[in-house]
């Protein structure tokens, strides 16, 4: 999605040879524009799948998954990190560890927002290793529902979630591919390609 690469190059800040600032537009401060434009694009690109309900994970899925929402017309839910005080109701429960911030989650989404049957579309902001995506699709599994699609806004295609995932059988569409941050540049996947062609 050229819209988003062109906002990478311009604002994205390369920390090291793994992580991207992103915070001008998605991780702190919200671009609604592109927001937008992002939801559209998911939306177009899962058109053909039937689904029912847009799953995500706080905090930073939220935005994506809320405009690809509104455009495929269904609700969304998010998974919860931290159980809430008031989440006394029975919940569906899995465990995912996050490399890049070394840190485990209990990652919580309640029963009553996620019946059996539904037509899933799993959206986040980055995958990197595919823990939170996995963990999410652990969760549609366990309701009883089927995952149609994974949209993920920013993917490292360095890291091994993307071929997790695909290797999963699971139908994942990145609208923007990083394939290396080497000399604290971003190259996309597809720019790689061309320059061996
Ligand atoms: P994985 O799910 O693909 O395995 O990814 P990982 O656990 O490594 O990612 C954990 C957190 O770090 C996620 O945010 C993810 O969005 C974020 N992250 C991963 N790589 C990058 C990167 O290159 N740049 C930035 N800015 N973030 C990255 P989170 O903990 O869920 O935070 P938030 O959604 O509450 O913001």
């Amino acid at each position: 999605m050229e819209l988003l690469k062109e906002k990478i190059r311009q604002e994205g800040h390369v920390l090291n040879d793994k992580v991207l600032k992103v915070d001008s537009f998605l991780n702190h401060q919200i671009d609604p524009e592109l927001m937008m434009a992002i939801g559209e694009e998911f939306a177009r690109r899962f058109a053909d799948t039937g689904v029912t309900k847009v799953l995500t994970i706080e905090s930073s899925g939220i935005a994506a998954a809320l405009t690809a929402a509104l455009k495929l017309n269904v609700k969304v839910v998010f998974a919860r990190k931290k159980k809430s005080a008031l989440m006394n109701e029975e919940a569906y429960v899995t465990q995912v560890h996050s490399f890049t911030k070394n840190e485990t989650n209990e990652v919580t989404v309640l029963k009553k927002f996620l019946g059996a049957g539904e037509k899933i579309l799993i959206i986040d902001d980055f995958l990197a290793n595919g823990e939170a995506a996995m963990g999410l699709a652990r969760i549609v599994e366990q309701a009883g529902s089927e995952v149609v699609g994974i949209g993920i806004v920013i993917e490292k295609a360095f890291q091994d979630g993307g071929k997790r995932l695909r290797e999963s059988g699971f139908r994942v569409e990145s609208l923007a591919r990083i394939a290396t941050f080497a000399g604290g540049e971003v190259q996309f996947a597809e720019e790689c390609v061309k320059h061996q062609s």
